[in-house]
């Protein structure tokens, strides 16, 4: 079986976990730091913290930014759940629009158009093989005054122009699930633009507590509980040091699935041949009708070669939370046919070209040409 992602732990890492369950110190501490240190230092030196996962991290990067009750955030219809649900549990209203079919980056000018008093943050998401114009993301979000949170969960690793996503703009949070680019079991990065947003992220990870000068605590602001682990961050540690690695076997996998992918009518294949862009997911549309299938049935098909298969991702505003703040259907035709028609082949370091090989050859063989 070829699962479509899956971790990979070498037996370093497994010891070195080992010695922190030994070491009696399991929540945050020493290696916490060390994690973040190192996370730092891969973001040209930008203030990082880590959390518990990306959804905490957006949730914190929205009470960073400060909005709440009465204020818009628009996002895209195409991301993972995250970003509207974080919007919404904040109080605020997520405003939708539209993405490229291709590069699935916010359609801008929908952005520009969806502007009004209230609006606080643009909120993007980023995939991978092609970020949109973070250039004219930010020129756009300095005209209007707006701040910009980067879902860049996806893309760690990526480079706009000469500088890594995270290491400019205003705010990119990032995951470390197992299916991400690299993992600390679960867990999240934050990277902000100054020590004053870090500041606030350290209060707004840890029941807002501030320490006063007699030693006893203060809570500043009400917040929740999302600091990570010693555990969790030695695992971060040593994926980091590999991910360089990681990168390098995604970008030849993705190769592969480029030259070894049947030519098929009205398939849409990632976008090709940009630089410098990392690969967590490779991604097609296909439409399944015409090869007399549903997406069901045609996953059905792969899970029985042995291929498993994900769904990244349904549209947003299509969701029942979506659909309450007054979406319906056919108001973003680029995501609603992501929707429908997007499936996610295998792609992890585990894999080899051969598995990749094979992939394809059971691709070819549920669809054949017509
Ligand atoms: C684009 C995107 N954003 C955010 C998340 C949330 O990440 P986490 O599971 O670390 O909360 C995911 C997870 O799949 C994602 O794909």
């Amino acid at each position: 079986m070829i699962k479509f992602a899956q971790p990979q732990l070498d037996e370093d890492t497994i010891q070195a976990v080992a010695g922190v369950l030994r070491s009696n110190w399991l929540a945050t501490g020493p290696h916490v730091t060390a994690f973040e240190q190192a996370l730092s230092h891969s973001f040209g030196g930008r203030p990082t913290r880590v959390v518990t996962s990306a959804t905490g991290a957006i949730e914190i990067a929205l009470q960073v930014c400060g909005i709440g009750a009465g204020d818009e955030v628009i996002t895209s219809a195409q991301s993972f759940f995250s970003a509207m649900n974080m919007i919404v549990k904040v109080g605020a209203t997520p405003v939708f629009v539209d993405c490229d079919l291709h590069t699935r980056a916010i359609d801008l000018a929908q952005v520009e158009a969806a502007i009004t008093p209230r609006t606080r943050a643009i909120m993007p998401t980023h995939f991978p093989g092609a970020l949109g114009d973070l250039d004219a993301l930010y020129a756009l979000a300095r005209r209007h005054r707006l701040r910009v949170i980067e879902d860049a969960a996806l893309v760690q690793g990526s480079y706009w122009n000469e500088r890594p996503v995270g290491g400019f703009g205003d705010i990119a949070t990032f995951s470390f699930h197992p299916n991400k680019n690299m993992t600390s079991i679960e867990g999240g990065a934050i990277v902000v633009a100054s020590e004053d947003d870090a500041a606030l992220v350290d209060l707004l990870r840890f029941h807002g507590i501030r320490r006063l000068p007699d030693d006893t605590r203060d809570v500043a602001v009400a917040a929740g509980k999302f600091n990570m682990s010693d555990v969790s961050a030695i695992i971060g540690l040593h994926q980091l040091r590999q991910l360089p690695a990681f990168l390098a076997q995604r970008a030849a996998l993705a190769d592969r699935y480029f030259q070894q992918l049947p030519a098929l009518p009205g398939v849409v294949a990632p976008p090709r041949g940009v630089a410098r862009q990392s690969w967590n997911m490779f991604n097609l549309l296909i439409p399944y009708e015409r090869f007399g299938h549903t997406r069901q049935s045609f996953r059905a098909a792969l899970q029985d070669r042995g291929v498993g298969t994900g769904m990244s991702y349904e549209a947003c505003h299509q969701t029942s939370v979506g659909r309450g703040f007054g979406y319906t259907d056919g108001q973003f035709p680029h995501a609603e046919r992501i929707a429908r028609e997007t499936v996610t082949l295998p792609l992890h370091v585990a894999m080899t070209s051969a598995d990749v090989d094979l992939v394809c050859a059971a691709v070819a063989e549920v669809l054949p040409a017509q």
